[in-house]
């Protein structure tokens, strides 16, 4: 049962005994193909056509579709088994589960793609890919058309390469800012994060690539992601996470999602009944398939009967579970020959639905998308900090002092999975922070996980090219005493400073690590005009932050990241992103000041959401507690003014506000709106919208709220539940940030997830 099966064994024993036990169930012997099978025909719809070929199917062949392999032609130490043969000339990749060739049925080619394709970079070193900015970076933009354009891209990157599953849009809320994966998601607020990552997967599968979602749910942590348990209540989980993924499915159409390492309220995520069966297959009526993360199965029965479809580089796990023991367990009746069925018929639908048998993908030159990552990561940075009109800089600008963070290498990318192996890399753009590369006999490099990649071209290259008449000079920071001398005698400093993250390791602390932040202080002071760019993963502190004139975070910025950088600093472009995550002042404003302790990590453990749906600046706002920058915070080299606000209420919210552009240049405010819900102390967010105004512009923003965002979640009778009463509706630039209020009625009312 691990490999295709040919037609040749279709009269197995195997499956005679299940038609058998069956019953008179579907499970049948396949009739022979017609010269033109019916559910090649594309006018007829997913779920019939999966029907049709199914029809056609044998037992071994519906098995075949439900147990991946790893997708590398390399043979990894810790991969049990090799994957079958992969044609020469396509890429190996995170994933591969064979193709029913008689059929017609393609094999799923399967690649991590967060922040663009991150193919085999491990040992395919020839193959770069764009890099885009990092995921909390497309969520600062709270631009979802600009999202679905890089989805787009990213689908397009991933057909040049035949490629036709993308494992990704990565959607779980920050709930630990120090959490290893926090570049990758989408921030803290279910709307922004649902809305931002739905967009992303529209844009990949409108290349007809599928995508997934991941990781369901919970997976808000790295260390010991793969023994611990979420637990969290009912409705705060479907108001907060849970409904991040409901925005995003509603959003992105998903062919499937993958279900995530940890556990939740005890079960393991990719055997839990309440998350795959209920919350998602029942409640929201996903039609597509489960696939586990790499690693995550822990059954077969169990997972199966709990609605796990599809086993993903079933090498990976302990054990196998969905090849021979799916097999048995069906022989066994503890899994139904029904599910079986409904398992393989959810991933051919999805294949026909996202187009991936009808658009075949076929290896071509990969094509590159730099404007679009240049133009998401415009919109992605967030100006913090401009005292004195420091920035915009004047191109007359005489010398600038370029300190810090490998400034003449790249810009800083996360590690993990979703690693790129960017456009114009060499080698000589990666440091490693610890371990040696490994050559194998096969001649492929292992390389050690903790791998910082810079994506060219480095922001000295850029800002040198943009002032060719000034004195650009730059020091690694290393010594710190030359790199204030080099500041005192340049007009102005730029100290970059970094946060490497990577997947599978939180980072210790919120500190920026070494002595970036005494290289900053001694800067600083040699130089009243010094501006920090930050590079980091999600938030951190910021000792030195009285004494700089100016912060930018530029997050993991990618290969258009310099560019933007650049276009910024020179007043080419406004600075329109705001932050999609809080900046805590200090780490014991967290709801776990400390981190679970790595040494722990090996046996079961919880992690207690108690804040429930209260993530982020809700739980600020419901501690009293002052951040250091809160959500939805960034400044603009303009200034805006925000007049007649006025509100509906009734059934649902909304909204108008006349916004004005009243600063001498172009630029972009995003509006947002809140609501205060009667008997629930802490606004949310409920809608928004960015717009761009030229000086002097005024325009009329009309805001409507999503009606989940006015609810709570009423869990016995699995509903939505708009309260009757008064709701505090409020336009805010940041969390904080109040521009107008009003109180509206709204009457009671129930909505159906
Ligand atoms: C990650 C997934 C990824 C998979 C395949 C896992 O370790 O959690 O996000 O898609 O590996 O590379």
């Amino acid at each position: 049962m691990d490999r295709p099966v040919s037609g040749m064994l279709r009269l197995s024993i195997a499956t005679a005994i299940w038609s058998l036990l069956a019953c008179g169930s579907a499970w049948t012997e396949p009739a022979e193909t017609s010269t033109s099978p019916p559910w090649l025909d594309s006018t007829v719809s997913p779920d019939i056509r999966a029907d049709l070929v199914l029809a056609r199917m044998t037992s071994d062949e519906e098995l075949v579709l439900l147990k991946g392999y790893y997708g590398a032609n390399v043979q990894m130490p810790w991969i049990k088994k090799a994957p079958p043969a992969i044609q020469p000339l396509l890429p190996g990749s995170a994933g591969f589960v064979p193709g029913i060739a008689r059929l017609g049925i393609p094999a799923l080619r399967e690649t991590d793609a967060g922040v663009g394709i991150a193919n085999t970079n491990w040992m395919r070193a020839g193959d770069t890919a764009t890099a885009f900015p990092s995921g909390l970076s497309n969520a600062a933009t709270w631009n979802p058309e600009l999202v679905f354009q890089v989805g787009s891209a990213i689908g397009a990157e991933a057909r040049d390469r035949a490629f036709n599953v993308v494992l990704d849009g990565a959607l779980n809320l920050a709930r630990e800012p120090r959490g290893g994966r926090t570049f990758e998601y989408a921030g803290e607020d279910p709307l922004l994060a649902g809305t931002i990552v739905g967009a992303q997967v529209r844009g990949i599968q409108s290349q007809h690539v599928l995508s997934t979602l991941k990781h369901f749910a919970l997976n808000d942590q790295e260390i010991g992601r793969g023994v611990l348990s979420a637990n969290i209540d009912d409705a705060g989980a479907r108001e907060s996470d849970l409904l991040a993924f409901e925005i995003a499915i509603e959003q992105g159409n998903p062919g499937a999602i993958m279900c995530a390492y940890n556990r939740v309220n005890s079960g393991y995520a990719c055997e839990n009944e309440f998350l795959l069966n209920r919350v998602l297959k029942h409640d929201w009526g996903f039609a597509g398939w489960v696939l586990s993360d790499w690693g995550a199965v822990h059954s077969s029965a169990a997972a199966a009967n709990s609605g796990l479809d599809q086993e993903s580089a079933s090498g990976f796990d302990v054990q196998e579970y969905f090849g021979a023991p799916l097999h048995q367990a069906i022989a066994d009746r503890t899994v139904s020959v029904e599910r079986v069925h409904d398992m393989a018929h959810r991933i051919l639908r999805s294949m026909f639905a996202s187009g991936v048998m009808d658009y075949p993908a076929t290896p071509r030159k990969p094509s590159a998308h730099v404007e679009i990552a240049e133009r998401d990561s415009e919109e992605g940075i967030v100006l913090l900090k401009n005292a004195g009109g420091v920035l915009p800089l004047t191109k007359s600008v005489g010398s600038i002092a370029i300190i810090g963070a490998q400034a003449d290498l790249g810009m800083l990318s996360g590690g993990g999975s979703s690693q790129v192996l960017p456009l114009g890399h060499n080698p000589d753009n990666e440091l490693f922070v610890g371990g040696e590369v490994r050559v194998l006999a096969s001649g492929a490099r292992i390389m050690p996980l903790d791998r910082e990649i810079f994506d060219p071209p480095s922001p000295l290259a850029a800002i040198s090219r943009a002032v060719p008449h000034a004195r650009v000079r730059f020091v690694d920071g290393a010594d710190v005493a030359a790199a204030a001398r080099l500041a005192a005698r340049s007009d102005v400093a730029i100290v970059f400073a970094q946060q490497w993250m990577s997947e599978g390791n939180d980072v210790p602390s919120l500190a920026l690590p070494g002595r970036q932040d005494a290289l900053i202080d001694a800067v600083a002071a040699a130089n009243p005009r010094t501006i920090v760019v930050l590079e980091t993963g999600g938030p951190v502190l910021m000792p030195w932050l009285d004494k700089v004139s100016s912060v930018l975070e530029a997050w993991y910025a990618g290969n258009g990241g310099a560019q933007a950088l650049t276009r910024i600093l020179f007043g080419e472009v406004d600075p329109s992103g705001r932050l999609p995550i809080s900046f805590p002042a200090s780490e014991a404003q967290l709801p776990r000041p400390v981190l679970s302790d790595r040494s722990e990590a090996y046996h079961f453990f919880d992690v207690a959401y108690t804040e429930g749906s209260n993530v982020g600046y809700r739980w600020f706002a419901a501690q009293s507690l002052t951040p250091l920058f809160p959500f939805g915070f960034g400044l603009s080299y303009t200034t805006f003014d925000f007049r007649r606000f006025q509100v509906t209420g009734g059934e649902n919210v909304s909204a108008t506000i006349d916004v004005s552009n009243i600063g001498s240049r172009e630029g972009s405010e995003t509006v947002q709106l809140y609501a205060q819900l009667p008997a629930f102390g802490v606004a949310r967010l409920i809608g928004w919208s960015k717009v761009r105004l030229s000086p002097g512009e005024t325009r009329t923003v009309a805001l409507a709220a999503d009606p989940r965002l006015l609810a709570r979640f009423d869990t016995d009778a699995g509903i939505w539940r708009i309260a009757h009463g008064d709701y505090a509706i409020s336009v805010r630039t940041s969390a904080t940030d109040i521009k107008a209020s009003a109180v509206v009625p709204l009457s009671e009312r129930t909505i159906k997830p």
